[in-house]
């Protein structure tokens, strides 16, 4: 089987992928050399020593050439005699072998059902990395250096260390711990009568929504959404095929009831997602009139309410507002909340609490989608709960961001206050501001960005997608001197569009 190599030469061609690690130019050329014939089956390679020599290269970068083509099978070594291509070579996949810039896209043979648009702009769904000293006033994002990040990595190594099964497979449902302390604190903060066995966990709400739209809406459904909303929620509630959405209007008491049975009557609806704590993005709470309006319509038509309490620890003023869910007695509302405001985004810890059967149904498609969740972030969440840890963090951050809602409001009022106009919202993350027209929110946004600062538009909210003057300034996860300096540049901004 032995061949001697004879005058084979390997010839690394200047500039070929010159993107590679040397060593990986030397196995592709080496691969395609036994791929062309010009090293044949069974051939014999020199000595690494001796390939190193000829190529001008350390010994080591050879070896792992030959290390390389060993894994993929091109090449076999026999101990003490040496090296050899494979005399069966392995079907090569050529595409492994190019360096991502020049990957040219295949020619598409597959199509998506249609309906499934990602969001091109950034500001849409936001996600980090930011751009360096960028400060984003991004609506609803948490100030996640206020963790207690001691307590959160010594519980996370106890739930790791003290426990390898975490690591094997768990119950769908959530770690059975979790939901026990979750439970009790969604009976103690928000008078919800639940039990541990009421509650699926779900990587954060945005997996408890897209279940929900698989489980409750059916194909051909109407599902009620507010008209300024969270898009991420419309998208999951509807991706059954030909579910219409219906955009219901909102006003300073929240969603308009009124319109929504009038929609419900003229074609019934079966679900409304709403977001009545504080709505999402105008910040209003929903006024305790139109809460019962909602829950006897429900309740009389037969239709569901899904109740996304997405931020309900921050609520400043006033007493707190217990959550539609709690007055339920029809059983007609699925509650869905997040620890992503309370603790951190990046967790993607949520829950669904719902009636039996759309529960039930909602933990068999998770297993098909997901299986289970995270088992040692969520033992590790249990344990701050258990010790008091997260409710103290929660004490913290309601003390804090009520106080940069404070400064925020204030300093904006200062400096933009002749060309914004806004309410103090009771609670939340964000402020829902209006421009005067002589400030044109699309070029305000567009030149605040170039000062490096970024915020929301209004339009990414609209069910119609118009342009509007309004916009969400997220103020909770800048500090006090961040805020400062993120306004002073809106102002610089609003000047130039001003100066133009
Ligand atoms: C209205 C609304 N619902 C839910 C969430 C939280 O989503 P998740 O729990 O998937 O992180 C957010 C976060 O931005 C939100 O604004």
């Amino acid at each position: 089987m032995t061949r001697p190599v004879g005058a084979w030469r390997l010839q690394l061609r200047a500039g070929d992928a010159v993107e590679l690690p040397e060593f990986l130019r030397i196995a592709r050329a080496i691969a395609e050399d036994a791929r062309s014939g010009r090293l044949a089956p069974g051939a014999r390679l020199p000595g690494s020593r001796e390939l190193a020599d000829t190529l001008g290269v350390h010994r080591n970068t050879v070896l792992a050439a030959y290390r390389e083509l060993s894994v993929e099978g091109f090449l076999e070594t026999a101990r003490g005699r040496g090296t050899f291509i494979a005399s069966a070579l392995p079907e090569v996949k050529a595409k492994r072998w190019l360096p991502a810039s020049s990957q040219r896209p295949t020619r598409a043979r597959l199509a998506a059902r249609p309906g499934f648009d990602f969001p091109s702009t950034p500001a849409a769904i936001p996600f980090s990395p930011l751009p360096p000293r960028t400060l984003a006033l991004y609506g609803g994002l948490p100030d996640t250096r206020l963790l207690p990040h001691d307590a959160l990595a010594r519980a996370y190594r106890r739930a790791l260390r003290g426990r390898v099964d975490l690591l094997g497979y768990g119950d769908p449902q959530g770690e059975l711990r979790l939901r026990e302390a979750l439970a009790q604190m969604l009976r103690v903060t928000r008078g919800l009568s639940v039990r541990a066995d009421d509650l699926l966990i779900t990587r954060g709400s945005q997996m408890a929504l897209a279940l929900l739209g698989r489980v409750l809406i059916r194909p051909g459904d109407r599902v009620a959404v507010e008209a300024y909303g969270y898009q991420p929620a419309w998208r999951a509630l509807s991706e059954q095929q030909g579910v219409q959405r219906v955009p219901i209007a909102v006003d300073a008491e929240g969603l308009v009831v009124s319109e929504l049975a009038a929609a419900h009557a003229e074609r019934p609806v079966r679900a409304v997602y709403v977001t009545p704590h504080h709505q999402y993005p105008t910040t209003v709470t929903m006024s305790a009139a139109r809460r019962m309006e909602l829950l006897a319509l429900a309740r009389r038509e037969r239709f569901a309410v899904i109740e996304d309490d997405y931020d309900h620890e921050f609520h400043y003023d006033g007493r707190p507002v217990l959550p539609l869910a709690s007055a339920d007695d029809g059983g007609n509302v699925a509650y869905v909340g997040t620890l992503s405001k309370s603790v951190a985004p990046g967790l993607r810890v949520g829950y669904l609490v719902a009636p039996e059967p759309v529960r039930k149904a909602a933990l068999a498609a998770r297993f098909d989608l997901d299986r289970q969740g995270d088992r040692v972030s969520e033992h590790a969440l249990a344990e701050l709960i258990e010790d008091g840890e997260l409710q103290r963090h929660l004490w913290r951050t309601r003390r804090v961001y009520h106080a940069r809602r404070d400064h925020f409001v204030r300093a904006l009022r200062e400096q933009l206050g002749h060309q914004l106009t806004f309410e103090t919202p009771q609670g939340g993350m964000a402020l829902w501001v209006r421009a005067a027209r002589s400030l044109p929110i699309g070029a305000w946004h567009a030149e605040a960005a170039r000062r490096g600062v970024l915020f929301q538009p209004g339009q990414l909210f609209r069910y119609d997608g118009r342009e509007t003057q309004y916009a969400r300034l997220g103020y909770a996860a800048l500090d006090e001197g961040e805020q400062s300096t993120a306004i002073a540049r809106l102002g610089e901004a609003a000047a130039a569009l001003a100066g133009r």
